[in-house]
């Protein structure tokens, strides 16, 4: 193993981290090649800096005049220079400052800065690599975004053990996640998407403090756990009983033996989906400074080795609409707007019989599933694509509905020709 790995695992042998990394985990480091050896020349070679692969004119990077005709506003270091490894630092600030602002249980807890990933598929698939071994388990309710299968089971070959989302009275199953925890005595990665994709559930606050208590309750036994709060959707929450907190703001402040991370980003936040810009921060309790440094030089060495650094044009994009005053009053406008589409298919709802679709319960997010008899849903997407119309079947009984991506004014189409379409199907 490199020295320098050797010497990042030393420091942190006897915490959470030491107990949850995974073979590549062990080995990752920073190294001190290019990247480092560059950053201490920018800020010691006044005379010449003749480090990086990057070629400068007048102490500028030079850019195409194409190019920079489209983005007048940003410099060209600011369009086309590599980015840091971990992020810009100021962009890495302020996600930081309004990390707490969004989720005031942080307010009084040492968070760790965010380090920026290529988006959030992007930061989880670092954590796993990070944490997850070949027959390492990992932890989900059995509604779930079906990358994680790509990305756990056939890119790590990691364990999926699932339990039903749902309980009977129609709540988050604790009580399921419960007895699957149980099982385990080492160690353990739970992975909790809230607002969720497919259904568009979040927990209400009461079962985010379960839920929390449950998982303090394992951790007490000895259990370590990595708990991954996948947060793509966070802030699209539209009823009043919901948890407008991350689970993060409790879980990183739970228990010495939970390692929590928020993999959260611009993707659906703030309405950029292709810009590609993530962040993954971490936090436990009683861990120190030194301790978030080896965590971070890691996932640097996980960035290093995938992607490199993260689109600088990017992240210096957001850092200019961040100080926009109007920011603030952009974002809102366009999370209201999906809250008037969701009253609306609650609405629409209201008024269909429960007979051949069941609606899932859902509070949030960009979603709404129905549950269909079971073999119905390659059958029902394909019947509605026939009328021009697309959704998708999750399983062969789960097709989920994305109302955030249709027009206020054409729900009610939309929801009467799936209701026609599973009628005459069924
Ligand atoms: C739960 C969940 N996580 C992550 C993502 C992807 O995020 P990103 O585009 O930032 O990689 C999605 C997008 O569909 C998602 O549904």
């Amino acid at each position: 193993m490199n020295p320098l790995a050797v010497a990042l695992n030393k420091q942190i042998e006897s915490s959470i981290i030491g107990r949850l990394l995974s073979d590549m985990g062990s080995r990752m480091f920073f190294p001190k090649g290019i990247v480092a050896q560059s950053s201490e020349a920018a800020k010691r070679a006044d005379r010449f800096n003749a480090t990086v692969g990057m070629a400068y004119s007048q102490k500028k990077p030079m850019i195409l005049d194409s190019l920079q005709r489209l983005i007048p506003s940003l410099a060209s270091k600011e369009a086309v220079a590599y980015a840091p490894t971990a992020g810009q630092p100021v962009l890495r600030e302020t996600w930081k400052k309004m990390l707490v602002e969004k989720n005031p249980t942080l307010k009084n807890f040492n968070l760790y800065l965010p380090i920026v990933t290529a988006g959030i598929t992007h930061g989880v698939s670092v954590l796993i690599d990070l944490f997850a071994n070949e027959s390492d388990t990992v932890i989900i309710p059995d509604m779930y975004w079906g990358n994680y299968r790509l990305m756990l089971s056939e890119r790590r070959k990691a364990k999926i053990e699932s339990f039903p989302f749902y309980t009977e009275s129609d709540g988050f199953n604790i009580t399921a996640l419960d007895t699957v925890l149980g099982r385990h005595t080492e160690k353990v990665i739970v992975m909790l998407n809230f607002p969720n994709n497919p259904t568009g559930y979040s927990p209400t606050l009461e079962e985010a403090s379960s839920l929390t208590a449950v998982l303090k309750k394992h951790a007490d036994r000895g259990l370590n756990m990595l708990v991954i709060l996948d947060d793509a959707y966070f802030g699209f929450f539209y009823e009043k009983e919901v948890m407008t907190e991350s689970l993060f703001a409790p879980l990183s402040q739970a228990h010495k033996n939970i390692l929590a991370v928020k993999a959260d980003g611009i993707t659906k936040e703030d309405f950029a989906w292709g810009l590609r810009v993530g962040f993954l921060t971490y936090g436990s309790k009683n861990m120190c400074q030194e301790e978030y440094e080896v965590l971070e030089k890691k996932t640097m060495g996980a960035i290093r080795s995938s992607v490199s650094n993260i689109s600088n044009l990017s992240q210096n994009l957001m850092m200019k609409v961040y100080n926009d005053p109007k920011y603030m009053t952009e974002q809102q406008e366009h999370v209201r707007l999906l809250q008037r589409r969701y009253e609306r298919v609650r609405a629409i709802l209201a008024d269909k019989p429960t007979t051949t679709l069941t609606p899932l319960p859902f509070n949030s997010g960009y979603f709404m599933a129905f549950r269909i008899r079971a073999g119905l849903g390659e059958a029902l997407r394909n019947a509605l694509l026939e009328k021009g119309i697309g959704i998708i079947a999750v399983n062969d009984d789960i097709v989920r509905i994305s109302f955030a991506s249709v027009d206020e004014d054409q729900l009610a189409k939309l929801y009467d020709d799936i209701y026609a379409t599973a009628e005459r199907l069924s």
